[in-house]
């Protein structure tokens, strides 16, 4: 985000015009009021919906029907600069309001969960990129990026960056995964499709990435919890997806909920003013999570709503989300000398920035002809991107004797509830689509005229049908396709699970289905890594399909005939039972490795081994590497090596290049991914390929933050996966 000389000066000039009110006034977001349109207080309502007594139906058409209140006398007031909203017609209204009848007439931001798509769901982040292609990642957030500003959202709280290594925190599936090199590579292409549109087109809208930091660090997966750790991990692992995404010019970010050493996210000078604002040169701002203010005193870090406001602020805060805090209190705590007038200044400037290189001042109006026509469909090219999407992301993870793909004349039997969930394909935070426009496994079988009985036996709760299991198992065809998995709601936020094995009776189904003597091929849809230690031994085919997106029955049903030829990969370590996680690839060494000798680092009851291991998916070919050859330059390492398509189709291979540096001051990862390519190849064909490793990503971060690069001996590995790869060394 640059604005130029005479965009700087005309926020200045408004700045300068600006009553300590108004000034307060942008520095709030306010979201719709629910104030009635039923019988309980809303609070109760939310209390129903969590312990069942109402249906998430009915809580939906409670909603549609409540009433709602748009705070417009704040807004008349200059007392509000954002809103969050995505009724492209009721932001018209709300933006006429700040437009027109406010004396300076400072457009509002409308902000939204605009995460993986909005009426155009692509795949969840955790699938997407295991794409390893950045260039759809892009693609998939211009077209985000569009859709929003059609409908009046300009500033989208995406992308969620938390670099994830625990599976039972349920938010995993928001973010690219567990490594930090694909996590900032995601970020960069993500900030570039979010905000480099074209400028005549007002393809592009704000990004905020989130959540400002080690959120995903929580004590044992629990969302919300403490973390702690080291400031070498804070700037080797969590950090490095923002410190890209601000180099690509993010233009804000959101603070996390989580305390980092005993300092909450949202009140913390360090992470904010130090590292974000001053390190990393965030020109735009800094906004809350959801009534985090408020929950500074919770924390026990603020006496009252007031201390929080001022300590929030004074750490780089800017925009209060949901609390009115700062509506509240600033003004007083600027008359009292507790926030200075340079801190307020501060905080409106980079507010007014965003909305002028946002061009909100020329152009604060929703065009309601486009959105007539979104609302009439989605344009053919975003289902094709959403399919294009679906398609890179699907998993092969397991295809004993080549069962798949299967022919389309071959008959088989559909089980699982999951397969007709039309409204489960979206995954976790979707919130603008129609399920019209979402294609279940089902159904995406039937378009591809495949020939099949279905019987949903059991789904991710509850228990199994006995009848259909029945039905399932003396049906004539020896062939099963199962699709088992989560629902939506089992990730996301606030979803942290203590046991991430297949849930309710879907493992019990997969396993009378075996015993009857059928070949079961697992199709799962879910949000996050699940343990599939049971699964990877007794099923023959499995396929991790996570939630696609509104493509997803057309994706699987062209990867099970072999339309397709999948080529995704995965970005986190899969366990083989709960109790190995937090599981990730990329761990320092110990001084005693876990093996089979006694006192080494390991379970008594469990291997150390993952079940399926970072950047591992198979594919209708297979692949092998050979040749491993290092050359050194100045600037980097280049990793040559052949490749070769040694089965008998055309496919796609992500190859990856990782390092350890064996020998460091401070113990360093026992492999670190450093590059990547998606190679395609015709049956037999193969290639001379080489990845590049700058010498300036060979360092790391030390315990004062400062990035170091040692001499010393590295290890160069390149293959299909993290687990599988060829070695050479080089001493630099
Ligand atoms: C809470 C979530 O943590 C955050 O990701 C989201 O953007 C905000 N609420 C706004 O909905």
């Amino acid at each position: 985000m640059k604005l130029n000389n005479e965009q700087k000066k005309f926020v200045e000039d408004l700045l300068g015009k600006m009553t300590l009110e108004e000034k307060v006034g942008q520095l709030n977001q306010e979201s719709p009021s629910i104030v009635g349109g039923f019988d309980v207080p809303f609070e109760e309502l939310i209390e129903m919906l969590t312990d069942g007594r109402i249906s998430q139906e009915e809580f939906g058409r409670i909603m549609s029907n409540a009433t709602r209140d748009y705070h417009e006398d704040d807004i008349r007031a200059g007392m509000v600069s954002s809103f969050l909203e995505s009724d492209p017609r009721k932001i018209n209204e709300l933006q006429k309001i700040a437009v027109e009848e406010t004396r300076l007439g400072i457009p509002l931001l409308i902000g939204f969960d605009v995460i993986h798509g909005l009426s155009s769901v692509y795949p969840i982040a955790i699938a997407e990129a295991g794409s390893f292609d950045d260039e759809l990642m892009e693609k998939t957030a211009r077209m985000a990026a569009k859709e929003s500003r059609a409908h009046g959202v300009c500033w989208n709280f995406a992308p969620m960056l938390d670099v994830a290594r625990d599976s039972r925190w349920g938010r995993v599936s928001e973010g690219p995964g567990e490594d930090p090199f694909l996590a900032s590579r995601f970020a960069r292409a993500k900030i570039r499709g979010l905000q480099n549109g074209s400028k005549k087109g007002e393809d592009y809208v704000a990004a905020c990435t989130k959540h400002f930091v080690a959120y995903s660090a929580c004590e044992a997966g629990r969302d919300y919890n403490t973390t702690s750790m080291s400031i070498s991990q804070l700037y080797n692992v969590y950090l490095p997806p923002f410190r890209a995404a601000m180099e690509e010019g993010a233009c804000s970010a959101m603070a996390s909920f989580n305390d980092l050493n005993g300092v909450p996210c949202t009140v913390n000078p360090y992470t904010l003013r130090d590292i974000l604002k001053g390190e990393f040169g965030l020109e735009g701002f800094v906004v809350s999570d959801a009534n985090a203010i408020k929950e500074c005193v919770t924390h026990g870090i603020a006496e009252d709503n007031m201390d929080a406001g001022i300590k929030a602020l004074n750490a780089g805060l800017d925009i209060d989300m949901g609390t009115r805090i700062y509506y509240n209190h600033i003004a007083e705590a600027v008359k009292a000398g507790k926030v200075s007038m340079e801190t307020l200044d501060e905080a409106v400037r980079r507010i007014l920035s965003v909305k002028v290189w946002l061009g909100l001042f020329e152009n604060p109006y929703v065009d309601e002809a486009v959105i007539a026509a979104y609302e009439e469909s989605i344009p053919a090219e975003h289902r094709e991107l959403c399919l294009k999407a679906a398609e890179e992301s699907v998993v092969l993870l397991k295809n004993e004797d080549d069962i798949l793909p299967l022919r389309k004349d071959k008959k088989f039997t559909l089980v699982g509830e999951l397969a007709d969930r039309a409204d489960e394909v979206v995954g976790a935070w979707a919130l603008g689509w129609k399920v019209e426009d979402c294609v279940c496994i089902k159904d995406g079988l039937k378009e591809a005229g495949a020939q099949f009985d279905y019987y949903p036996v059991c789904g991710p709760e509850g228990e199994i049908n006995e009848e259909e299991l029945k039905a399932a198992i003396s049906s004539d065809s020896d062939i099963v396709i199962a699709v088992v998995g989560e629902y939506k709601s089992m990730s996301g936020e606030a979803s942290s699970k203590a046991d991430i094995t297949l849930p309710g009776q879907q493992r019990k189904m997969l396993s009378e289905l075996k015993a009857a003597g059928k070949t079961v091929i697992a199709v799962l849809m879910n949000g996050r890594p699940l343990a599939l230690g049971w699964e990877a031994e007794n099923i023959p085919a499995i396929i991790e399909g996570w939630h696609l997106g509104i493509q997803m029955g057309t994706a699987i049903a062209k990867v099970i005939f072999g339309e397709i030829n999948p080529s995704g990969k995965l970005t986190s370590t899969f366990s083989s039972m709960n109790g190995q996680e937090p599981l990730y690839y990329n761990h320092p060494n110990t001084g005693r490795p876990g093996s089979k000798s006694k006192f080494t680092s390991k379970y008594l009851d469990a291997p150390v081994e993952p079940c399926f291991p970072f950047g591992y998916g198979l594919s209708y070919t297979s692949f092998e590497y050979s040749d491993l050859k290092l050359t050194e330059t100045d600037s980097e390492i280049q990793a040559s090596f052949t490749l070769k398509n040694t089965g008998k189709c055309d496919g796609t291979e992500v190859a990856q290049l990782y390092m350890q540096d064996v020998c460091a001051t401070l113990v360093r990862p026992v492999k670190e991914l450093k590059n990547y390519a998606r190679i395609s190849l015709a049956a037999g064909e193969s290639r001379q390929v080489t990845l590049d490793l700058k010498k300036s990503d060979m360092g790391f971060y030390d315990n004062q933050g400062k990035y170091v690069f040692e001499n010393g001996l590295f290890r160069i590995y390149v293959g299909g996966n993290s687990a599988d790869v060829l070695m050479e060394e080089i001493r630099i």
